[in-house]
């Protein structure tokens, strides 16, 4: 293949791949999305395969064999609700390349770059690695965390923050000791020391974070493993894995910045993590009184009313309840009723979660509003129903300075009329507070499977 014809296809690829972001911030456009970013990544290994720069076809087949096969055998069996763990493991993976190929890079004799050429390499080889080493170990701990293999909980260890800028500081002042050495053809020693470093500082920080600020860490350890590419692009010459890198890396900056201000939350006290709990206090215990409500009587509640929220949670995604919802909602609205959805941003385990449950459910775009849409007109809804819903529509938020997500945006269901929380128990959500909305006067308990009980109340809807 020609270079000329390797960079055309590049560019078309880079073009593919920026239609495929846009396409994927709107839920009507997002198939359209993923079919641009698919196209563009067919052609960027198409390209790359045959531009020439590869030495061995043997090894490619051999890693594309084994590498394709784990991706699919991977999609083909993870569930909706592990969508996010296997996302936080793919992202420890292009940690993993960057750190590989900075080792393979720095051991190679046969670059053969001189005076600063040779300068800008190491240094690119050293924040490879280490942006690489860091994205690494926090996506395995934010694995772990997201399937529940770890607890949630902060770890705060009392220096952290020193400890933070002991780290910070060792890495600064090994990778001058990484370029004067690698002079001399040394330089291994503390590379190695940096990487361990690295991967101390990534562990340190996705411990350290709280159960409900995950989401910050999930978009931006997305946005480390962009630079992470970036990096190894710049390692092995590759513009399109530069550009590519790039490109995740600022999407998943942006989609953090998103996430922080939906949850109120400042990116440096997120990162320096245990945001909330180093408040003093002690978050107020949930005393009161439940009030159970049968699938019948929730039927009969909402065929009197006219005006009903749905506000899905992590719960639906585990009940897989959507088709059901949507099934209820079709019901509902044949009969005149105004139907809506709340969606929080941060509902679920990814950003989206719901979003896409409710598009692959086919509810229609239009009656899914996002939170500050609907947050001023709870007094005109009669019955709100929260499916497997609990941090997003928890009242301590705004009025327990204490607790945990004090701070935190939340649906505040609680004014409309009547709130219907369907769940299995009164367990509490991921953040791991309790939640004073199931003991309000105004909100009635629906205890169950929410698939199970929302097919008892279509059919009492229909009987
Ligand atoms: P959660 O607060 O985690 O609450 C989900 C509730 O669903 C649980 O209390 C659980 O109660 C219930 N549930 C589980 N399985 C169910 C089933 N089969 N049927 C009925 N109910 C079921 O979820 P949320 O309100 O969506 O809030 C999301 C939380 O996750 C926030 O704290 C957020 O910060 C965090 N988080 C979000 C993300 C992103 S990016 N969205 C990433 C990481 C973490 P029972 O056990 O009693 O049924």
């Amino acid at each position: 293949m020609s270079q000329s014809l390797v960079t055309m296809s590049y560019i078309v690829a880079t073009i593919l791949f920026i239609l495929s972001l846009s396409g994927l911030s709107n839920q009507e456009t997002a198939r359209r999305g993923n079919y641009y970013g698919m196209i563009g990544m067919t052609i960027a290994i198409l390209a790359t395969i045959f531009s020439g720069a590869v030495t061995s076809y043997g090894i490619l087949i051999g890693a594309l064999a084994i590498g394709g096969s784990i991706g699919l055998f991977a999609a083909k069996r993870v569930e909706m609700t592990q969508m996010p763990e296997l996302v936080a493991i793919m992202h420890s993976l292009v940690g993993m390349a960057a750190v590989l190929v900075g080792y393979a890079n720095f051991l190679d004799p046969s670059t053969g770059l001189t005076g600063v050429e040779k300068t800008i390499h190491e240094i690119e080889i050293y924040l490879g690695i280490l942006i690489g080493a860091v994205t690494f170990s926090g996506s395995v701990i934010a694995f772990g965390k997201l399937s529940e293999k770890i607890s949630g909980k902060p770890m705060l260890l009392p220096a952290r923050h020193w400890l933070n800028l002991g780290l910070l500081i060792g890495a600064v002042v090994l990778g001058g000791m990484f370029l004067s050495q690698t002079e001399n053809g040394g330089g291994l020693t503390p590379l190695v020391i940096m990487t361990v470093i690295a991967l101390l500082f990534g562990i340190h920080m996705v411990m350290a974070i709280g159960g409900a600020d995950m989401p910050v860490v999930v978009s931006m350890l997305n946005s480390y493993s962009g630079w992470a590419a970036s990096a190894t692009g710049f390692m092995l010459n590759n513009d399109l894995l530069i550009v590519t890198g790039a490109l995740v890396g600022s999407s998943g900056a942006i989609l953090s910045y998103i996430m922080c201000r939906a949850m109120n939350r400042h990116f440096l006290s997120v990162i320096a993590g245990g945001f909330g709990t180093a408040s003093g206090g002690e978050a107020a215990v949930v005393e009161g009184e439940v009030q159970p409500i049968g699938a019948e009587e929730t039927a009969q509640l909402l065929l009197s009313s006219k005006n009903i929220m749905i506000i899905p949670g992590y719960g639906m995604a585990v009940a897989q309840a959507q088709h059901t919802v949507n099934e209820i909602t079709k019901f509902l609205r044949d009969k005149g009723k105004k139907v809506g959805f709340g969606i929080h941003p941060v509902a679920g385990r990814m950003p989206g979660h719901m979003n896409v449950l409710l598009a692959e459910a086919k509810v229609p775009y239009d009656i899914v509003y996002e939170m500050e849409e609907i947050n001023e007109d709870w007094d005109e809804v009669d019955v709100s129903i929260v499916i497997g819903a609990n941090d997003i529509v928890n009242p301590s938020a705004l009025d327990d300075p204490n607790s945990p997500i004090a701070g935190m945006p939340v649906l505040e269901c609680w004014k409309g009329d009547t709130t219907i929380v369907m769940k299995r128990s009164m367990a509490s959500g991921y953040a791991g507070v309790g939640n004073p909305l199931f003991v309000k006067d105004n909100t009635r308990m629906l205890f169950g499977d929410a698939k199970k009980m929302l097919e008892e109340v279509l059919k009492a809807l229909k009987g």
